[in-house]
């Protein structure tokens, strides 16, 4: 069945998406469902998941329009170690801040989940390898439910493709828990490099989580 046919811009993230942006990561944070499925604090969360991407690096970010309103975006960033460094700089600490105030850690949903991530931790679940040498750039993509399978997605990626082409970047990798939408981006021109289980989330779906990390060379 051909797309549906929806007026939806691209354009660059300015400073006055940033609560659009970070409102649609909490609502599409599970495979497209809410982070409150396991997580009670969406500004916590937002701030966790994309706080580098729209308070740090805004020029490497793009959004989705509709009749005005942001229905998707893909935040990126052209460089993971600097992602890394100054998460562990700066916003970790904030956010610990931020979660203290707004009784993140009060929340018994929270609490199992930080236990529940600690232990994956300690599993050694989360370690992968280290790709960003040839795939040094990053990105989250996510759309509206109401607007998915509609072109918007592989607009968004093809903007940031070619916006580091143009700064000379090699590389791009991501993560993503969905077969379905590793397939995406397998269709986009992305490899496989890496698959991973993890359990953290086992409490509420009662399975473990699948992680695939694609990569993607930029032809110059
Ligand atoms: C994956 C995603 C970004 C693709 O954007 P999109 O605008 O829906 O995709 P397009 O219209 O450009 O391309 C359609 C393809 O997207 C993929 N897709 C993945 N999940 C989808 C969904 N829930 N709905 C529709 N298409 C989806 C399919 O491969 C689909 O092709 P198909 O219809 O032949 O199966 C979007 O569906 C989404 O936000 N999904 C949930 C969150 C997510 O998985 N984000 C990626 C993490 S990095």
């Amino acid at each position: 069945m051909p797309p549906r046919q929806i007026n939806v811009v691209i354009r660059k993230y300015q400073p006055q998406d940033r609560d659009a942006v970070h409102r649609l990561t909490c609502a599409t944070a599970l495979m497209g469902e809410p982070c409150s499925v396991f997580f009670d604090g969406d500004e916590v969360f937002a701030q966790a998941i994309n706080g580098y991407f729209t308070d740090y690096e805004p020029e490497s970010c793009f959004v989705a329009v509709a009749d005005g309103r942001v229905v998707g975006y893909l935040t990126g960033a052209k460089d993971a170690r600097r992602v890394n460094a100054i998460f562990h700089r700066r916003i970790a600490f904030s956010l610990f801040i931020q979660a203290l105030r707004t009784g993140v850690f009060c929340k018994k949903k929270n609490l199992v989940f930080l236990t529940h991530f600690l232990i994956s931790f300690f599993k050694g679940e989360l370690a992968m390898p280290d790709q960003y040498r040839d795939y040094p750039a990053v990105m989250h993509l996510n759309i509206d439910a109401a607007y998915r399978g509609s072109g918007t997605g592989t607009r968004l990626l093809e903007a940031y493709c070619s916006y580091l082409r143009q700064e000379n970047v090699k590389g791009l990798c991501l993560a993503t828990m969905s077969g379905r939408t590793g397939r995406f981006f397998a269709r986009q021109g992305f490899q496989l490099l890496f698959t991973g289980r993890r359990s953290y989330l086992r409490h509420v779906l009662h399975k473990d989580i699948p992680v695939y990390i694609y990569g993607k060379k930029m032809a110059a």
